[in-house]
């Protein structure tokens, strides 16, 4: 079928984004020199992609991934189009969390290797122009580690207010009704003092007391210790829980239980408090002495709320990660304009996502069972050109799927033994790389710590290095083009046919240059005329397409599942 495209005269376009300025810069207290001539800074115009160490690459064949293994394969990340990755905890840990659980913030897990592989990845990362992004868990620590275990000695040992310890309400009552994230009560009772810590995860995982200006000093000083190593940011894990209300009043608790059987709370006192924008502030603040990228894990769908966490004039978070695409499960052309006008309309860089290591990937969410290869390319080709950075997850760019375990007995992650079978927990999203079809898919030579799925077979770097059509190519494509393309690194998102159903169509515009996408979200093939000629041009020139999508004249045909990205032509 034909239509008609509803889109506005692009010459007004043009004049706006030449009156406005082609893009927001990252505020006015952004350090570091600029890499264009609108300001922008490096990590603007960066990919970012998130390791998950365990399950990268194995260099010695324990079955678990570490920092060797990252450094093998950062040739493959360079010609991929990666140029910064985030490395989720590699540091010191019981792994309660999978490293989530911090026992020591400034060194290396011997699991991972040691500094001296840190050292060495990081300078061969620099030779090819990648940046090291840390994880930092701020929120809490683990309980192995040196703060808590002098904080849980007794009542006046020097750390003891670095964390949250309150008397019960009375013989074996918390001191209130919080429950924690993972489940049960929030509140642990520790026998030696008689009194109650706080963990809004795993036991193991006692928050920090960020009230206290030494855990705010000590916690800094971590970040300047690894930037002094070379690294060029963080990624701040579970920013949202760093305060909790002093108060300690109880939650409003709604109907019915949750997948650990526990009543269902809404956490009007224990997340999300005023308070973290000051602590943010502060890291900013060392973060921009080092020329550096905070990158926050802001659960939220809400652009006022995402805004607070850019601050007042970009003074805390440069890429607070925008959650709203993870929370559009479908190929809903309409759900993702509204969302992308949203962020797009934030007061900093967008930054996108579409997985992580704590949901299910994106090829299932969004994939059919069917197309999932087709839709994996659709996905790419929406969140790698739109107007921002995007964070990519491994794994991503061959169509891995989520794998979860399928008997209790097998399960790594503890909320999915607690949970089972409602909630399975999150191993199905962390399974290892499938480099080649060998025996665990290149990963190891020894048993990996997760199995390695079937479709390591069919969906490997290996075989699809060699296939011209493969999800890997066609990543390869965008990234390559992203990375020249103006009007893709800097250009005004200019929405286009508001009203279609089944193609997600906008421009990116910068100065004279346009680049027009077109998704089509639908099974049938679609034609959209897009009247460049009363627009003021000629034709769309193909820069990358999948299979038999293709433009003629105003019309763009995009094939199912397809994507037309084309320049358009005076
Ligand atoms: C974040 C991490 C998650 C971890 C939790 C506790 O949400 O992404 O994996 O379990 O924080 O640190």
């Amino acid at each position: 079928m034909q239509r008609k495209s509803s889109w506005i005269l692009v010459c007004a376009f043009l004049c706006l984004s030449l009156l406005t300025g082609t893009a927001q810069t990252a505020g006015k207290t952004t350090a570091g020199k600029p890499v264009d001539a609108e300001g922008h800074q490096w990590w603007q115009h960066a990919v970012f992609y998130e390791i998950y160490p365990r399950s990268f690459a194995d260099s010695n064949d324990d079955g678990v991934g570490d920092l060797k293994g990252i450094t093998s394969k950062l040739d493959y990340l360079k010609d991929l189009g990666v140029d910064a990755i985030w490395i989720s905890p590699c540091f010191p840990s019981p792994q309660v969390d999978f490293g989530y659980d911090v026992s020591d913030y400034e060194n290396i897990d011997p699991m991972y290797g040691t500094l001296a592989d840190f050292d060495t990845l990081s300078s061969e990362a620099k030779k090819r122009g990648i940046h090291i992004i840390l994880d930092f868990v701020v929120n809490h620590s683990s309980d192995q580690h040196k703060w808590f275990l002098d904080s849980k000695s007794s009542r006046t040992a020097e750390h003891r207010d670095w964390y949250i310890w309150r008397d019960g309400k009375g013989p074996s009552q918390p001191p209130n009704n919080w429950t924690a994230i993972f489940g049960g009560s929030a509140w642990k009772f520790d026998p030696a003092t008689n009194q109650y810590y706080y963990h809004y995860f795993y036991a193991e995982q006692p928050d920090l007391n960020w009230r206290n200006p030494a855990v705010k000093d000590a916690m800094f000083d971590v970040t300047r210790w690894w930037y002094k190593r070379g690294v060029s940011g963080f990624r701040l894990d579970a920013v949202d829980t760093l305060f909790e209300d002093p108060n300690l009043h109880d939650n409003p608790i709604r109907p019915g239980t949750n997948v650990f059987g526990d009543p269902v709370e809404e956490s009007k006192y224990d997340t999300k408090l005023p308070e973290v924008h000051e602590a943010l502030r502060g890291l900013r603040k060392v973060t921009d002495e080092n020329n550096g990228v905070l990158i926050g894990e802001t659960w939220t769908a809400d652009i006022a709320e995402l805004n607070k966490y850019y601050g007042e004039g970009n003074n805390e978070l440069q890429m607070p990660m925008d959650f709203l695409f993870t929370t559009v499960n479908k190929l809903s052309p309409a759900d993702f304009r509204k969302q992308i006008a949203a962020v797009d309309s934030a007061s900093g860089w967008p930054t996108f996502v579409i997985s992580n290591h704590d949901m299910a990937r994106s090829y299932d969410r969004y994939g059919d069972g069917q197309h999932n290869d087709q839709i994996a390319k659709l996905m790419a080709g929406l969140y790698l050109t739109l107007r921002g950075t995007p964070i990519m997850y491994y794994g991503e760019e061959i169509g891995m799927k989520t794998t979860p375990p399928t008997r209790k007995e097998d399960v790594k992650d503890p909320i999915g033994r607690t949970g089972w079978p409602k909630e399975k927990g999150r191993d199905g999203e962390r399974t290892p790389m499938q480099w080649d079809e060998s025996e665990n898919g290149g990963f190891s030579k020894a048993a990996p710590w997760l199995p390695v799925p079937a479709t390591a077979k069919t969906h490997n770097v290996a075989d699809e290095s060699k296939d011209p059509e493969s999800v890997l190519a066609f990543y390869k494509k965008v990234l390559k083009l992203r990375h020249t393309n103006k009007a893709l690194l800097d250009g005004s998102y200019v929405p286009l046919n508001e009203n279609d159903q089944n193609v997600l169509s906008y421009l990116r515009t910068y100065k004279d240059q346009v680049v027009l996408v077109a998704l089509n979200m639908s099974g049938a093939e679609q034609k959209v005329n897009f009247e460049l000629g009363k627009n003021g041009f000629s034709s769309a020139k193909s820069l990358v397409a999948t299979g038999k999508s293709s433009s003629k004249g105003d019309v763009v045909t995009v094939e199912p599942y397809g994507v037309f990205i084309g320049q358009l032509l005076k």
